[in-house]
């Protein structure tokens, strides 16, 4: 019997993960560490014969995951997102690492340093230090503290593999900043939901 797309995706991710871990393992989630995970990333999602769309419901709106390996307790999430056009997201900070890699349509992501010392409750100061547009053939990782933005560009929703050193549903607070108001706030854990 031929091994159903379902099945070679279930392995290829399995596989990602042992890569993964294996990586981390030996130094954690440092910068180089991500630089390696982002490469096997992008080698996963430019297997774009694993993703066809029609496993995969679109968005009504603006975007959605579909979880295609979420480890177990504190454990990484690996899913399939999707941002329709013109999606946005303002700066914002995980707390978690991240790395994306595209599938196909094209996503821009922005950078931002810190510059205040967040001593002033709701008040942060932010400024653009790079840019990295995510499209086919590439990716990009963020370590823990990191902040950036993103936006959907051109006509097509922008497809990829986003993968979390937590499961989404375990996320710790996102710090969401508003440099035109120079001001924060922070959405709930789920750290402690579980
Ligand atoms: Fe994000």
């Amino acid at each position: 019997m031929p091994i159903s797309i379902a099945t070679k995706r279930q392995r290829a991710c399995a596989a990602l993960m042992q890569q993964v871990h294996a990586i981390t393992a030996t130094e954690g989630p440092t910068p180089s560490a991500l630089h390696a995970i982002k490469q096997k990333l992008v080698a996963l999602a430019n297997k774009t014969a694993l993703f066809p769309l029609s496993d995969f419901e679109m968005p009504i709106a603006q975007g959605r995951n579909h979880p295609l390996l979420v480890e177990d307790n504190d454990g990484c999430g690996l899913y399939l997102t999707i941002n329709l056009p013109g999606k946005e997201a303002a700066p914002h900070d995980h707390g978690i690492w991240c790395v994306n890699a595209a599938v196909s349509g094209i996503e821009k992501h922005e950078f931002f340093r810190r510059l205040d010392d967040g001593s002033r409750p709701g008040y942060a100061q932010v400024v653009k230090t790079g840019e990295v547009v995510v499209r086919p053939g590439q990716g990009m990782a963020m370590a823990d503290h990191d902040i950036h933005s993103t936006i959907v560009e051109g006509d097509e929703p922008a497809i990829g593999l986003a993968l979390y050193g937590y499961a989404l549903a375990r996320f710790p607070a996102v710090v969401w900043f508003h440099p035109a108001f120079a001001s924060t706030r922070a959405s709930l854990s789920r750290r402690l939901a579980v």
